[in-house]
């Protein structure tokens, strides 16, 4: 009898656990964007529009499995790479991905929603979101960061903002910001 109460609570558990996920997934996708990781090459392509240097600090918003971070740390020997995450398994993965690779104390990702939490001070912004959520993360950028501040955008513009610089790859656009054009 007490192993099948252990194995109700294990599936009730479970399905807590999947909904949360799930619940999590589609709250992204109505308040920010779904999760559509950055592929590896483009990554680079936007640190090297940002001009990026070792040691220089990274945040991205909505920073799904950490690919942007995990790139500006260990391809570019950025100091550190910051990110908020509304889904709790991809933090969790991002956490997991950067103890693997021995530098979680350069990956720091907190889950939570982008629109609530004080933004730290960084030198470059990388963000793959959709064009309303940029819009709506505007206003902060202004607010904490730093004017001097870039902020490297995969495939979405700031409306009514003209780019410092843009790449055009084969598959996306790669604008370059900075903070006080913004304002
Ligand atoms: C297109 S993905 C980009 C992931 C990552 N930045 C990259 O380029 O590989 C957008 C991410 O934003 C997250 N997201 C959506 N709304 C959010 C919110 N309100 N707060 C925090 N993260 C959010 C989604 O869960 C998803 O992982």
């Amino acid at each position: 009898m007490e192993i099948y109460l252990y194995i109700l609570m294990g599936v009730v558990v479970i399905l807590i656990t999947m909904a949360y996920v799930f619940l999590s997934l589609g709250i992204a996708i109505v308040s920010g964007a779904p999760w559509v990781p950055t592929k590896r090459a483009l990554a680079k392509r936007m640190f090297e529009l940002a001009d990026i240097k070792e040691g220089d600090t990274v945040l991205d918003l909505g920073s799904g499995d950490g690919s942007l971070l995990f790139v500006a740390v260990e391809d570019f020997g950025a100091s550190i790479g910051v990110g908020f995450e509304i889904n709790p398994f991809l933090v969790w993965y991002t956490r997991f991905r950067a103890r693997r690779a021995h530098i979680k104390e350069k990956i720091k990702v907190t889950r939570g929603n982008m629109y609530r939490a004080p933004l730290p001070d960084v030198d470059i912004v990388a963000l793959y979101l959709l064009p309303k959520t940029m819009d709506k993360l505007r206003p902060r950028f202004v607010q904490y960061l730093n004017p001097d501040a870039k902020i490297v955008s995969h495939a979405f513009k700031f409306a009514g903002v003209v780019p410092e610089k843009v790449i055009d790859t084969p598959k996306d656009s790669l604008y370059l910001y900075r903070v006080r054009d913004l304002a």
